[in-house]
């Protein structure tokens, strides 16, 4: 009888596994320097966040008080400062929410964690709907009810969830928003990129001088339920002649977007590029989000001008548009879609041409 029976092929497969598993530790490590590296280097802001970050006096030091609280109550509180690797992750958080894909980038994955990889379309970025750099104001600098705004959300710290109930850290609301309003990919919750968006968001928080566990009416979307309109119904007809009359300027007849120099100029609300059918943004997922949104910020430049009623009607034609499926859709719905994406737009098109003839001119497609 052998005492330590290891022929040669388990000896073989037990050195390969062995081999394999250090290759990966050491790639690991390897990837591991790297981002401590990138930590380190000095970060190059949009324009948004360099006018932003400057106006709110962000610099390393053992204390900050807040310009803009100064500026609005003639005093400010001096809290602790921020060392220069807090004022790093802060302007790359910063970055993330202004572009997001990088596109004003020279280095994008340097300067945001190469936020793209979780990020299917081209055209998503936060600010698209967190205006205003996630912190959307009045010329005179006041904030806005309802728009979305991170730092109110950030002094919430963690929430019930209005849709599921479920308590939702700050970090957990960030990757929802990754999923399916970006239609992308989960990045994990210690991942840098969720770390740099929760300090950029905790330092506009103090910029604002918002205090923790208060609510504040610029969190969230202020929702446009059915009650609040004429309640004659959500109409498809009428949404379609408002969205071709006031929104397909801008964001095409399909909904498809507008790009210019490889940037999204106007971002696709439907589409590849769009948010998915499990954002809330989604009508038809939930019906109150994104007429919340078009009453308060739509169209662009003449923003307030849609009645509760037009902006359910435009909401409900928008959900009629081809969009990617969401995470929980499963894979039969996801061919389903991408089936409808393909298809859809030449349809619809040809249909519109032949019917009125006009509309290819208007449109100039
Ligand atoms: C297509 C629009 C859209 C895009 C793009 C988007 N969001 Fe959101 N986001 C929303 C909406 C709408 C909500 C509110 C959902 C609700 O009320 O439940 C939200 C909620 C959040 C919240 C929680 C806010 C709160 O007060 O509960 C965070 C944090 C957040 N988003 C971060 C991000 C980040 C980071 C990105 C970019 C990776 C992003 N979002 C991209 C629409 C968007
Ligand atoms: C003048 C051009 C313009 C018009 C007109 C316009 N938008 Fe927008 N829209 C934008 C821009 C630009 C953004 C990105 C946010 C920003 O830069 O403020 C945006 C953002 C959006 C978003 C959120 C971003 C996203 O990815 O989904 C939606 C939804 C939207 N618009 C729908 C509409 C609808 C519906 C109308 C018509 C009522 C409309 N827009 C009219 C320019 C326009």
């Amino acid at each position: 009888m052998k005492p330590f029976a290891l022929g040669w092929g388990k000896a073989v497969r037990l050195a390969l596994l062995v081999g394999a598993l250090l290759a990966l530790y050491v790639l690991a490590v390897a990837r591991h320097d790297e981002r401590a590296r990138i930590r380190e280097q000095p970060v190059t802001l949009t324009p948004g966040c360099e006018e932003k970050l400057a106006r709110y006096g962000l610099a390393a030091g053992s204390g900050y008080a807040s310009p803009y609280t100064l500026a609005r109550s003639g005093q400010a509180r001096v809290k602790r400062g921020y060392s220069a690797e807090d004022v790093r992750a802060i302007q790359r958080g910063c970055n993330i929410i202004d572009d997001l894909q990088g596109q004003l980038a020279a280095d994008p994955s340097r300067e945001r964690w190469n936020s793209t990889r979780f990020v299917r379309g081209t055209h998503t970025s936060c600010d698209h709907c967190h205006q205003g750099i996630g912190d959307k104001q009045t010329a005179a600098g006041v904030a806005q009810t309802g728009s979305l705004s991170l730092a109110a959300s950030w002094v919430m710290a963690d929430m019930y969830d209005q849709f599921t109930g479920i308590l939702l850290p700050y970090e957990l609301r960030q990757m929802q928003c990754y999923i399916n309003s970006s239609n992308g990919y989960k990045p994990n919750v210690a991942d840098d990129l969720i770390r740099d968006v929760t300090a950029y968001s905790r330092f506009l928080a103090a910029a604002l001088d918002l205090r923790f566990g208060n609510h504040y009416a610029e969190q969230g979307i202020d929702e446009v339920t059915a009650a609040s309109t004429l309640k004659r119904g959500d109409d498809y007809v009428r949404g379609a002649a408002l969205y071709k009359e006031k929104c397909a300027r801008c964001h095409g007849p399909q909904g498809l977007g507008t790009v210019v120099d490889g940037k999204a100029l106007y971002p696709a609300v439907a589409g590849p590029n769009a948010f998915n059918q499990q954002s809330r943004n989604n009508f038809s997922f939930v019906s109150t989000i994104l007429p919340g949104f078009l009453c308060r910020n739509m169209p662009l430049g003449e923003e307030g001008t849609l009645t509760n009623q037009d902006c359910r009607d435009i909401g409900f034609y928008v959900s009629n548009m081809p969009r990617p499926a969401g995470d929980k859709d499963g894979p039969l719905a996801a061919l389903w879609h991408q089936l409808m994406m393909r298809v859809m737009p030449t349809l619809i098109h040809t249909i519109e041409t032949w019917q009125r003839p006009e509309v290819t001119q208007e449109s100039g497609t």
